[in-house]
């Protein structure tokens, strides 16, 4: 028999989260999610899932039917999309300007795809010239993949113009939405979008942990079109819809993180009160405010105006600061939370998030006030 261990309950402190995510959860959310658990199949439970499911489609833009919150998170929605849609054998065109691009080739290659890959350096969004050079060199490309706003980076692709290309070239787009949905403009339907996840705790301000995903008419016909069945039993959608539809009468395929879930219901519902295209400006207005001041304080973008994401600044390291120690510094002393960089920018650069709650005025100034107290004391 082991001993039990005997602790205290767990207390996390109230930090400003200003990193690449988790975001700060907005109040209501946090609220919503400690509400009394109810049975995933219970009639009510079930309404509020429909109710979800209408607002997931406002925030992507998009009638698509195939609109539901996958149970895992961001990294589960871009598994969803490569293990339905990509089956051995097929190519796929991979755009990689950051970690994100790169883990979308794994995804290809773990499915028995074949990944052509686009590569455009760190801090430059995707090439649509490049892209067409390559649709055009690979005439039996079925798909085309990409990453909307680069994480790593702070960059953002042009996705309209890469989901034309797409449609021109016959291939079926896949898009990473994980940091743009709710943050910067993004049109499904509008823009030919035909499978695109993202995630919960990014600019939605909602708990971590799930992936809202969308499937358009298209991209469904190729998952029914599979010759063999999904190798991953989980994400399997044809299974999975059986479970967000069905007319009142759900089949049981997993227990749905029902508290979680009451917390993306809040969150979306926010989103859709304060309007989508106030939330793109009103982050467009903060990432101005912000850049305003880390301009002041002699710091430098990682990447060219007409391309940086609102919701994610990256800025490089001063020469003569300490990386590890600011941050910390940031952090117990002002509970303030920035990103470090990450793969190529690692110890070079740091990446200051302004997501959905997050994207704050109070949060833009506290920022620059402890950056400007502690590179002077650096
Ligand atoms: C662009 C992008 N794609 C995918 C992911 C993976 O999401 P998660 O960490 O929720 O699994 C992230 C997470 O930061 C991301 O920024």
């Amino acid at each position: 028999m082991l001993t039990a261990p005997q602790f205290t309950s767990f207390n996390p402190p109230r930090r400003i989260l200003m990193g690449p995510g988790p975001s700060d959860v907005y109040p209501q959310v946090l609220a919503a999610q400690a509400k009394p658990t109810i049975g995933h199949l219970d009639p009510l439970f079930i309404g509020m899932m429909d109710e979800l499911k209408q607002l997931l489609q406002y925030a992507f833009q998009t009638t698509n039917p195939m609109t539901i919150a996958v149970s895992a998170p961001g990294s589960a929605g871009m598994e969803t999309c490569f293990v339905n849609l990509v089956e051995p054998g097929e190519k796929v065109i991979v755009c990689r300007n950051g970690v994100f691009g790169e883990r979308m080739r794994q995804n290809v290659e773990r499915c028995g795809g074949v990944a052509v890959c686009v590569d455009n350096a760190w801090g430059e969004p995707v090439s649509p010239e490049q892209v067409e050079d390559t649709l055009k060199q690979h005439p039996d490309a079925r798909f085309l993949a990409f990453v909307h706003a680069e994480t790593s980076t702070g960059a953002l692709s042009d996705a309209k113009a890469l989901c034309a290309l797409a449609t021109q070239y016959d291939c079926i787009s896949i898009v990473d939405a994980v940091t743009s949905l709710g943050g910067v403009e993004l049109r499904v339907d509008e823009w030919g979008i035909d499978a695109i996840y993202s995630g919960s705790q990014k600019c939605l301000s909602c708990v971590p942990g799930l992936s809202p995903v969308s499937f358009s008419e298209k991209a469904v016909a190729k998952i029914q079109q599979r010759k063999r069945p999904v190798q991953s039993w989980f994400l399997d959608q044809s299974l999975v819809m059986a479970y967000w539809s069905g007319q009142g009468k759900r089949s049981y395929h997993h227990t749905a993180p029902v508290n979680s879930l009451y917390a993306l219901h809040e969150a979306l519902r926010l989103l859709a009160t304060e309007g989508l295209e106030h939330a793109w400006q009103r982050h467009r207005a903060m990432h101005q405010l912000l850049a305003k001041g880390l301009t002041s304080l002699g710091l430098e973008f990682v990447v060219a105006e007409p391309y940086r994401l609102p919701q994610l600044n990256s800025v490089y390291i001063p020469a003569g600061a300490d990386d590890v120690r600011l941050r910390s510094t940031l952090l117990n002393e002002y509970n303030l939370e920035i990103g470090a960089g990450l793969g190529e920018l690692s110890g070079r650069a740091w990446r200051l998030g302004l997501m959905g709650y997050g994207a704050r005025r109070e949060n833009v100034a506290l920022c620059i006030q402890a950056l400007s107290e502690q590179l002077a004391s650096s």
